[in-house]
């Protein structure tokens, strides 16, 4: 077993992920074979980053039970209550072309819905969050570094496994949720994490050998928003529009009430409407 030297002891009724568990659901070659699993760290993405620029192999993956410091996008905070979620980085060392690296955290979205939708349905919201019933349950951060002038891109991703509604702060209640929630019961998170993995290697490697039209097509299939009026809020302000699909750049193509398109880069989709334009989702993830 891997610990770090911050320990938080598990509460009653919480193993703490061993390696070892892990591995039983493990049907990867080279993802997850290096493994740790660590208890406090600031974010496993920097973890990841640290261990990479000390040579950890390709498809290294950290694991903590906690973060103090979990990261989302736009600098977001990611709320990390020990002993109930996955907190999971892995090392991508890949001659893949900086204009690719969208491509890699949608494939990232797909393996990790994939990989919930074994225990309950879950959709895609652009570009990658999985949502149950409209709430946040995993988000997917990637950065990218070098190590010794080799491209490594660190895919950060985090799944609320068990946590409850009290693990979120009163401003996320309504918006996050977790796979236990949805179910009604606990759910092993060394099986969630191994069956992430799995995913994620099969998506992987498909779209290295193959490219990216399988994965768009994968997530087309399973995303809830093409088709619907949204709401996205780009960094320079919101936009309403039909989201009418997804391109190769991983850009979110929308047909604005003028007819015109409008490609979205980067933003977050804050409200849904249905295909008649009616409300079905007005939740911030
Ligand atoms: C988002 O939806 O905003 C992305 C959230 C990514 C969170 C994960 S948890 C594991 C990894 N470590 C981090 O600090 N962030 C990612």
């Amino acid at each position: 077993m891997t610990r770090n030297a911050t320990s938080v002891l598990p509460r009653q009724g919480h193993n703490g992920l061993l390696p070892s568990d892990i591995r039983r659901h493990l049907e990867t070659r080279w993802l997850g074979r290096e493994l740790r699993c660590l208890d406090v760290v600031d974010s496993t993405n920097t973890v990841a980053r640290d261990w990479a620029r000390s040579g950890a192999p390709n498809g290294a993956v950290v694991i903590a039970e906690s973060q103090t410091h979990g990261r989302g996008r736009f600098g977001r905070h990611w709320i990390s209550p020990p002993y109930r979620n996955l907190y999971l980085s892995t090392v991508l060392r890949s001659a893949v072309p900086v204009e690719r690296f969208p491509q890699m955290s949608l494939l990232a979205g797909v393996a990790t819905c994939e990989a919930i939708c074994e225990w309950h349905a879950a959709a895609i919201k652009w570009p990658n969050d999985v949502v149950i019933d409209g709430r946040k349950v995993a988000g997917i951060l990637a950065e990218a570094d070098s190590d010794r002038g080799q491209r490594v891109v660190v895919l950060g991703i985090g799944v609320n496994v068990n946590a409850q509604r009290e693990d979120f702060p009163p401003e996320l209640r309504d918006k996050a949720g977790s796979l236990a929630m949805a179910l009604g019961h606990s759910v092993d998170r060394a099986r969630v994490a191994g069956r992430l993995l799995t995913h994620l290697e099969r998506r992987f490697e498909q779209w290295r050998d193959e490219g990216f039209a399988r994965i768009a097509e994968a997530w087309r299939a399973r995303s809830d928003l093409l088709g619907r009026e949204i709401v996205v809020q780009e960094p320079g302000g919101a936009v309403a529009g039909r989201a009418i699909d997804l391109d190769d750049d991983g850009a979110l193509r929308l047909r604005l009430a003028s007819g015109a398109e409008h490609r979205v880069v980067a933003g977050d989709v804050i409200r849904v409407l249905g295909v008649a334009g009616r409300e079905i989702d007005g939740r911030r993830g």
